[in-house]
């Protein structure tokens, strides 16, 4: 078939390659010169598995919106709907909370109808983009022409590993307008995975897709609690305690995000929270589940500056790691920021490190001071990248580490956040 991606960001363009490599060819458009430019020279600013596998071989077309159409039988959009910077979870959470920004949605969507309709040939448009309960309806088909047969169709894909996570879905949510559209997609989708297929209204699977968002946030806060309390509790470590959880495999679903660490983090999950309570605050809901979420991640960011401040007595502060989870070059949402932010609105100053985001080691470690003998250290792991393990920890520091997973660094402390057992 010929598919086409309305939005090679991020989203769109590995799962434009993962639909290439199942046979189809694919049309393309984006209204980034920058994004055009980066694909056409075979090169992206962010690291994303399996994409170097397939970027170099690819086919996919990318001329003009009006090429777009006219060639593709099914046009995916995957356009941005971005929250405020202070919406994306490395600030403290704002009080007035507000619903994501639709514009480029819009735009994009009404300048896809109006080329559909001058090619006067019925088209299926499937959004993908993240959207609050009801945007669609009241939003976006108003702007719609009789010739765009729309479908909602949001994804469950974690940035980094979106080719695998579309080429492999748990099921495959399709939220309906348009009966035949929906046939057309499944068809298609039958070339791709055989996951199950599940069709509902448009706002269910508006609901189903935050929701979704919502109850990893829900299983890391409520995992990062325990952690806190066993690091205050006698002979007790988290992991003993989740690994007993993560066997409860009927009753408490499963042992994802079951690991006590740092908040949850990323483009997606901290502001699908914030916009839902605003949503919350809207419906008028009895109780604001998505705040409480938010502030669990907040607050333990506090603890965990306060602990920093604690052990940094005539010490410089430094975190290691700015991305929101290892081996990624992407900061969105990362809750290593918030707890850089929150310790300088402390008046703390904050050296901060990360591999896969700075300059190399070589190249920083004398402006982070970290050659300098005359000068104590208190290192913070704020993402659990790998490089930590045999780092070149200064003599004499002090290592504050939320993951528990390193060891036996030689004429230096660790803290082991969440394990009072002194293993
Ligand atoms: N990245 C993910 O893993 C992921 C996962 C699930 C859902 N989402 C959702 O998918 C949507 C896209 O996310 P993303 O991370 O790919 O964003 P992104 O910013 O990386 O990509 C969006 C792309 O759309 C392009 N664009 C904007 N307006 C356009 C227009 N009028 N015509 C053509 N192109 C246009 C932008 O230039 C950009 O390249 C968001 O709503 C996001 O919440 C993303």
């Amino acid at each position: 078939m010929n598919i086409g991606f309305l939005g090679l960001g991020k989203l769109g363009l590995p799962v434009s390659l993962a639909v290439e490599d199942k046979g189809h060819n694919i049309f393309g458009y984006d209204i980034s010169k920058q994004t055009i430019e980066d694909i056409k020279n075979r090169k992206i600013r962010y690291r994303e598995e399996w994409v170097d596998k397939y970027l170099p071989k690819t086919k996919l077309q990318i001329n003009s919106i009006g090429n777009l159409v006219k060639n593709s039988e099914i046009i995916f959009v995957p356009i941005q709907t971005p929250h405020d910077p202070q919406y994306e979870g490395i600030t403290r959470i704002p009080k007035k909370r507000i619903d994501f920004d639709y514009s480029y949605l819009k735009s994009g969507i009404k300048e896809l109808s109006q080329e559909i309709e001058k090619n006067g040939e019925d088209k299926v448009v499937i959004i993908i983009s993240t959207v609050l309960p009801g945007t669609i309806r009241t939003q976006i088909k108003p702007l719609l022409g009789k010739h765009t047969k729309l479908c909602y169709n949001p994804f469950f894909i974690a940035m980094g590993s979106t080719i695998r996570d579309f080429l492999y879905p748990e099921f495959i949510l399709f939220g309906v307008d348009d009966e035949h559209a929906a046939t057309k997609a499944q068809n298609f989708y039958k070339t791709i995975c055989d996951s199950p297929f599940y069709k509902t209204t448009i706002e269910n699977a508006e609901l189903i897709k935050v929701s979704y968002n919502t109850m990893i946030s829900t299983k890391i806060s409520f995992v990062n609690t325990i952690m806190e309390a066993c690091h205050k509790l006698p002979n007790t470590n988290v992991d003993d305690v989740t690994n007993a959880l993560k066997m409860a495999n009927r009753r408490l679903i499963s042992d994802a995000y079951l690991t006590g660490g740092m908040g949850d983090g990323g483009g997606c999950h901290p502001r699908d929270n914030i916009a839902l309570s605003h949503l919350s605050q809207k419906l008028d809901l009895s109780h604001d589940w998505f705040e409480d979420i938010m502030m669990q991640r907040e607050n333990q960011s506090e603890w965990l500056a306060n602990l920093i401040i604690e052990n940094s007595e005539n010490r410089q502060i430094n975190i290691l790691g700015k991305t929101f989870k290892p081996e990624t070059n992407l900061i969105l949402g990362s809750p290593a920021l918030l707890l850089e932010n929150i310790l300088k609105e402390k008046q703390k100053k904050v050296y901060s490190w990360d591999p896969y985001v700075d300059e190399n080691y070589d190249n920083v470690c004398d402006n982070l001071n970290w050659t300098n003998n005359d000068i104590k250290h208190v290192f913070f792991i704020g993402t659990k990248h790998p490089d930590f393990i045999k780092f070149n920890y200064p003599k004499n520091s002090i290592i504050i580490d939320p993951f528990r997973y390193i060891y036996n660094v030689k004429d230096s402390k660790i803290i082991r956040i969440g394990d009072n057992t002194n293993k």
